[in-house]
């Protein structure tokens, strides 16, 4: 177990005053949680599942090539969590992080992703709740995506609960980019020199511009709107 998650772990069972029930009972809370972001991340999905089926349907090209979802782990909550300063708590993860559901919709070209933004966030039964837009502003590492946190009711038997969901929408480009820049350089505890950080910028922004390139290509052979 990592150095962080043992301080973590020990300072919680110290929070329930060394009571086996109680952390027996923030356990099967947590797990009645999970499966409540576990239906959000399914609900999004299927939705943006359905949009790109009826662009199919109606002969279309799609506009998304891929989705994939995820729950983050319980050593990701914690790490997080700590972080940010907070201890771990039920109530801390589900008031301060936006990313425990996570789903990742990969698209063609850069205009798709945002067509497909609108498209979603004009349902009515979907929330905006922040919107970060790292193609118009990439992050000094170079990463683009689109980021929405968005809320969405799950229906359990007795009650409706609001639960927060992060969508990363990016190109293909985009996302082969970030995939191996994550497992380089994000988050690793090892110090990146600063040459190879610059050069990881430098290609996602070679990146960026064959985007732009496939994307005029295709607007030219009028395969994509914009
Ligand atoms: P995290 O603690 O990293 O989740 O940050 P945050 O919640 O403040 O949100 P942010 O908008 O920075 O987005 C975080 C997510 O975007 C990460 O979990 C990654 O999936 C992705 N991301 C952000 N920056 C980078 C980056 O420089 N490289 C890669 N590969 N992914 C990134
Ligand atoms: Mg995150």
């Amino acid at each position: 177990m990592n150095k962080n998650l043992k301080r973590i772990a020990h300072n919680a069972v110290i929070e329930s005053g060394y009571n086996a029930e109680k952390i027996y009972d923030t356990a099967l809370k947590f797990q009645q949680l999970m499966m409540i972001y576990d239906g959000a991340a399914k609900q999004i999905t299927t939705k943006l599942e359905i949009l790109n089926k009826e662009f199919n349907v109606r002969g279309k090209r799609s506009p998304i090539e891929s989705i994939k979802s995820r729950i983050k782990s319980p050593e990701s909550i914690a790490l997080k969590l700590d972080r940010h300063g907070l201890p771990m708590s039920l109530e801390n993860m589900t008031l301060s992080l936006n990313d425990v559901a996570g789903v990742r919709v990969i698209c063609p070209y850069v205009a798709d992703i945002y067509d497909v933004r609108d498209m979603f966030l004009s349902q009515a039964d979907i929330r905006l709740i922040e919107e970060k837009d790292y193609i118009a502003e990439p992050k000094p590492s170079g990463y683009r995506s689109l980021h929405i946190v968005v809320e969405t009711d799950v229906y359990l038997s007795e009650c409706v609960c609001p639960v927060r969901v992060e969508v990363q929408l990016r190109t293909i480009a985009m996302d082969f980019w970030s995939s191996l820049e994550h497992k380089m350089r994000y988050k690793t505890e090892k110090d990146v020199p600063q040459s190879i950080r610059d050069e990881l910028r430098q290609c996602a922004d070679r990146i960026a511009q064959n985007d732009l390139d496939m994307q005029s290509i295709a607007q030219r052979l009028q395969l994509c709107s914009v």
